[in-house]
C-alpha cells in the first residue's frame, strides 16, 4: 500500500524570513507520527501546505499516492485537517455542526447520519450531540471538531496542537480519543511543542527548529543519538555564564546551558560521579545550591540537537 503521506523538500518563505526550509518526511499507513518543535518552528505553516491551504515555495506532497498538486481534490479528500483555531458554529448543536460540515464533503444524507453517530461516538459526545456548542467547554468544542475532520474517513489525520489552552481533564479525553483512533489503524500527523504529549501518541518523532527537520526517528532512537549521557539540572548563586564556560570545559560535559535567573542543564556522561568536579569547577564564580539527575529523554535530546529547551 502506498505511504499515508510523503513529501519532499518543501519549503515556504514568508517575504525574506524561510519558515520551512525544505523539510521531507514519510508517514506509513497506520504510523502516528509527531512534529514537535517550540513556538515559530514552521509546524503550523508545514501542517497548511500538506492540506492544500498553502501553496510551497518549492516541494511535493503525496496524500495515499495523490499528488496534491496535480490532483488537489484526491489528495485533499483523503486528509483531515483539524487547525489550531476551533471553526465551529457556536449557536448550532453539535449533530448540526458535524451535519454541516458533512455536507460540505458531499456526503450523502442517509450515510452522514449513521456517519454522525459513529463519530459522536468516537469523540465521546454522543451524549451531548444535541446541545449548542457554543455551551460546551473548550475541550469538548475540541473534540466535535476533530469529530468534523473524520466524517469523510480520511487516511491521514492531521493535529494541530489539538491541546493548547484546554484544561487538563479536556486535554486527557482528547489524547485518550487520540490514541484510540491510532489504534484503529488512523495515521497520524500530531505537532505540539508538548513532550510528553508527543511521546505518549507517537510512534515516530521528527524534531522541528527554525523551519528545518533537525532528526528524525523513534523515541529510543533519538535518545539514543546522546550515548549515555544525563540532564543535569543545577541550581547555582553567582554567574550562570562564567559557571556555564567552566561547566562546560569538564571532561564528560557535553552541554552547559542557563536555563533561568539561577539554573544552568548540562548534558554529561558519569554525572554523578562528576559531582564533586562541577562544584570545584564553578568555584570562585558561582556556587551550587541544588542538583537533579535525569536519565537520558527526549527532552534531553531536544536540547542536544536544537541547543535549546522547547519551553525557552
Ligand atoms: N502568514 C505569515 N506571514 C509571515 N510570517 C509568517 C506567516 N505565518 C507564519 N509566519 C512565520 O513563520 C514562522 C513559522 O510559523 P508557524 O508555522 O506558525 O510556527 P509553529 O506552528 O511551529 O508555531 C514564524 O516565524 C512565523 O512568525
Ligand atoms: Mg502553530
Amino acid at each position: 500500500m502506498t505511504d499515508a503521506l510523503v513529501c519532499q523538500d518543501l519549503t515556504k518563505r514568508f517575504d525574506h524570513h524561510l519558515a520551512v526550509d525544505s523539510i521531507s518526511l514519510t508517514i506509513a499507513r497506520g504510523e502516528a507520527y509527531g512534529l514537535l518543535g517550540p513556538n515559530g518552528a514552521g509546524k503550523t505553516t508545514t501542517i497548511s501546505m500538506l492540506s492544500g491551504l498553502l501553496r510551497p515555495d518549492a516541494g511535493s506532497v503525496h496524500v495515499a499516492g495523490h499528488a496534491l498538486a496535480q490532483d488537489p481534490r484526491a489528495a485533499k479528500a483523503r486528509i483531515g485537517y483539524v487547525p489550531q483555531e476551533i471553526a465551529l458554529y457556536p449557536e448550532l448543536t453539535g449533530r448540526e455542526n458535524l451535519r454541516y460540515f458533512g455536507r460540505l464533503y458531499g456526503l450523502a444524507r442517509r450515510a452522514l447520519q449513521y456517519r454522525i453517530a459513529e463519530v459522536l461516538d468516537l469523540v465521546g459526545l454522543t451524549g451531548r450531540a444535541d446541545d449548542k456548542v457554543g455551551d460546551y467547554s473548550g475541550g469538548m468544542q475540541r473534540r466535535i471538531n476533530i469529530g468534523a475532520a473524520l466524517l469523510h474517513e480520511p487516511t491521514l489525520l492531521i493535529l494541530d496542537e489539538p491541546t493548547v489552552g484546554v484544561d487538563p481533564q479536556s486535554r486527557n479525553a482528547i489524547l485518550e480519543g487520540v490514541d484510540e483512533l491510532v489504534a484503529g489503524g488512523m495515521s497520524l500527523l500530531y505537532t505540539s511543542h508538548y513532550m510528553e504529549e508527543v511521546e505518549r501518541v507517537c510512534q515516530r518523532v521528527g524534531i522541528i527548529d527554525k523551519g528545518r527537520l533537525v532528526a528524525e526517528g523513534t523515541k529510543r532512537e533519538l535518545v539514543s543519538r546522546l550515548g549515555t549521557s544525563d540532564r543535569v539540572e543545577l541550581v547555582l548563586d553567582g554567574d550562570l555564564t562564567a559557571a556555564a564556560d567552566k561547566l562546560r570545559a569538564v571532561a564528560g560535559v557535553t552541554e552547559a546551558v542557563p536555563t533561568g535567573t539561577s539554573s544552568l542543564r548540562l548534558l554529561a556522561e558519569g554525572s554523578r560521579h562528576l559531582l564533586p568536579t562541577f562544584i570545584g569547577a564553578v568555584e570562585g564564580v558561582a556556587t551550587i545550591t541544588g542538583v537533579e539527575i535525569t536519565e537520558p529523554d527526549l527532552e534531553a535530546a531536544f536540547l542536544h540537537l536544537t541547543g535549546s529547551t522547547l519551553r525557552d
